[in-house]
This record gives structure tokens, sequence and C-alpha cells, in this order.
């Protein structure tokens, strides 16, 4: 938009450049009549270099722009039986038809799908957020597809792995018997996410995918989840078995018996770079159709999840998850030592994470 705007200044004194070149050239000589030709030529060079740099800058600004027309003619064919004239152009580029390779889509055919990924951090919910938009029988999400390593070693494999998702291909348990409307993934930030950002962005916004930010305001309760969950998945509290998710209060109490001891030479510089982290993310997605949802505003207000089901243009609904929240007292009671944690934090940025506490 920014850029937009300069391109269009830079006309203006263009023209009003070539405005007192032309007085200049009235003025000064009767003789030379081939001078204005020349001044013409040369004004209409430099009109044509500087729309040339505006449409580059629009291009590089906006690889948006053509992408989107790419992948419009490519679905346009498709599009046509299906066109719904009630749909708005801004939202056009989000609407999709895909036709799988692997079945025909049927009745479903001409089912509106939306693109999404749930961007997010280890120990920060997603798992529970997953469940609970997994329960709309017009949602698919398909968990962490890219915790597999060799489907995340370049870009190639990522935009394959990518393509067949959205096209409907992908098989998970997050299939449904109903028309698919939204179907998309969760990703975590080091899961050749941040790496890739530039060509990842580029293609949510070709293919017209949203991203759902999921982040944790308190990072340090977010701290003792990742201790904890590390914990038992050395020790397989639970009858021999790691869990990182529980469906029972029982499970999640014997699991938060478990309270971890935090070194507190490296907790804030572990705080810093979880903090940077989730800034540097919304930073390099910010160009891209977007939501962000904090985990503590959801546990506080289910009704959060409703501006998702918004953001997807899907009818609202009940949702519901079996997830059973692990940590429920106060955060000081989940930590060992927590005289030493809350010495490390007062008086810094993060003093607030002391006074954490949540229900679900
Ligand atoms: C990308 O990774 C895959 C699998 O690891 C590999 O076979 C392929 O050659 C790589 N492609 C590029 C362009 O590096
Ligand atoms: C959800 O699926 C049902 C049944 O397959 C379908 O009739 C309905 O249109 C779908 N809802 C949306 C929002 O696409
Ligand atoms: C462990 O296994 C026993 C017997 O199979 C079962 O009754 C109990 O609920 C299990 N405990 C947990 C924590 O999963
Ligand atoms: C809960 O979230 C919804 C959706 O964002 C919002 O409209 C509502 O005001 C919130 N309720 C409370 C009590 O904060």
């Amino acid at each position: 938009m920014e850029e937009a705007g300069k391109g269009r200044e830079r006309v203006v004194e263009v023209e009003d450049l070539s405005a007192t070149t032309k007085d200049a050239a009235v003025v000064s000589t009767k003789p030379a009549k081939r001078h204005p030709l020349v001044l013409w030529i040369a004004i209409l060079g430099l009109i044509m270099l500087v729309g040339m740099y505006i449409f580059s800058l629009s291009l590089k600004q906006n690889g948006m722009l053509f992408g989107l027309l790419q992948t419009n003619m490519i679905e346009k064919e498709r599009e046509k039986p299906c066109h719904d004239p009630r749909i708005p152009d801004t939202e056009i580029p989000y609407v999709h038809y895909p036709t799988p390779n692997t079945y025909d889509r049927e009745e479903c055919a001409c089912t509106e799908v939306r693109f999404f990924a749930i961007l997010s951090m280890q120990r920060s919910g997603s798992g529970w957020v997953e469940t609970l938009l997994n329960s709309h029988p017009n949602i698919s999400s398909n968990g962490e597809i890219f915790s597999v390593k060799p489907r995340r070693s370049n870009i190639t494999e990522i935009t394959k792995t990518l393509d067949k998702l959205y096209n409907l291909d992908w098989y998970s348990s997050a299939a449904k018997n109903e028309c698919t409307a939204a179907v998309g993934l969760k990703w975590m930030l080091n899961q050749g996410l941040m790496k890739h950002h530039q060509e990842i962005v580029k293609y949510f916004n070709q293919r017209g995918v949203s991203a759902i930010f999921l982040l944790r305001r308190n990072l340090l309760q977010r701290y003792v989840s990742i201790l904890a969950n590390a914990h038992d998945s050395a020790m397989k509290q639970l009858n021999g078995t790691h869990k990182a998710h529980v469906h029972s209060k029982q499970e999640a109490e014997i699991l938060a018996q478990y309270k971890p001891t935090i070194d507190k030479k490296t907790l804030i510089t572990e705080l810093k770079r979880s903090d940077k982290l989730a800034a540097d993310a919304l930073m390099n997605f910010k160009n891209t159709r977007h939501i962000v949802l904090y985990y503590e505003d959801v546990v506080k207000n289910r009704t959060k999840l409703m501006d998702v089901l918004d953001f997807l243009r899907l009818p609202k609904r009940k949702l519901s998850s079996r997830h059973v929240k692990i940590h429920t007292k106060r955060l000081r009671d989940h930590i060992d030592n927590w005289a030493d944690v809350s010495n490390a934090l007062t008086g810094t940025r993060f003093e607030s994470f002391l006074n954490g506490r949540s229900r679900r």
C-alpha cells in the first residue's frame, strides 16, 4: 500500500517535470523544431520506465497479485459450474473447489473449501484447539504433518505436501463423512515454517491459504508444560506410555504431580527466545490473511473459537474436545523452586508471568 502511494507521488513528480521542461522549451527557442519531439520521446521513455518500476514494485510486494491471477485461472474452469454469485470478489481468492486425484467429491464437488494452517509452538494448546475445530463436521485439520522430517527437507517437498493436502488427497483420522468446507493442518514454527517463511508466505498468498496463529501469552506456563512433557516422555508415567495430551482428570493429576526445577540461569534466555520466535513469526507472516489467537483467551472464553469459524466463513456451531487440562493450579504450585524463579523474574519484563493462573 505504502509502496503504491510512493509510486503515485513519483508519477506526479514526473508530470511536473515534464510541464516545466515543456515551458522551458516553449519559452527558450523558436528555431529548433526537432527539440519537442526528442523531449516527448524522452518523456515517454521516462513514463514507461516509471510505469515498469511501479509494476515491478507491486509484483514484488504483492507477489499475491500475480499468483492469485494464476490460481484463479487454474480454478476458473471448475468455478464456472459452481460459481455462487453471493461470494464477494474479495473472497474469491480464498474459495476453492478442489478435485482430488484419489476419489470423486460427488455431491460435495461444489462445496466451497477454505484452506487454513494453524501456526503454533509446542505446548501452546494447539492440540486442544485442533480437536475442537475437528469436532465441526465440515472441518478437517490433519495434525502435525510436518513433524515428519523428510516432508520439510526443502521447499519443493513442503509445496508437494501442501498441494496434496489442499487438493484433499491427504488421508488422516481427520477425514470427514460430511462435505469438507475447510481443510488444514497444525504447523509448529520450528518445523520448517520459519526457515522457509518467504516461500511459504508466497505459497499461502498464491493459493489463498489463511493462517490461524495460536500463541501463548504466559511463556513461563508454557515452559513448565514443556519441562513436564519432556519428563513424561522419559518417565512414561501413565502405565508405561507417554501422553502429550490426556482425556481424564486422573491422568491429568498424575502428570501434574511432577514439579520441574527450573534453571534460574537460563530461564530469562529461554523466555526471550520463545518471545522473539513468536514476534518474528507474526512479522514474517503479516502479509498473509491471518488471525491471531491466544491460548489463555480461548481457555477463558471458548466463544473466541467462533471468531475462527467466522474467519473460515463457516456457520457457527458448538465445538467440543475430550482433552483435559493438565496444569490447573497456581503456577507456584507447579514449580519446585518457586522462590528462585520468582527472584529471577521480578523486575524483568516477564514479571507478570508469575501471576499466571489458568482454569478451563
Ligand atoms: C528435496 O528433498 C528431497 C527429499 O529429502 C530430495 O529427494 C530432493 O532431491 C530435494 N530437492 C531439492 C531441490 O533439494
Ligand atoms: C457440511 O456438510 C454437509 C453434509 O455433507 C453439507 O450439506 C454442508 O453444506 C456442509 N457445510 C458447509 C458449510 O459447507
Ligand atoms: C493403568 O492400567 C490399569 C489396568 O489396565 C487401568 O485400570 C488404569 O486406569 C491405568 N492407569 C492409567 C493412569 O492409565
Ligand atoms: C468471548 O469472545 C467473544 C468472541 O471473541 C466475544 O464477542 C465476547 O465478548 C467474549 N466474552 C467475554 C466475556 O469476554
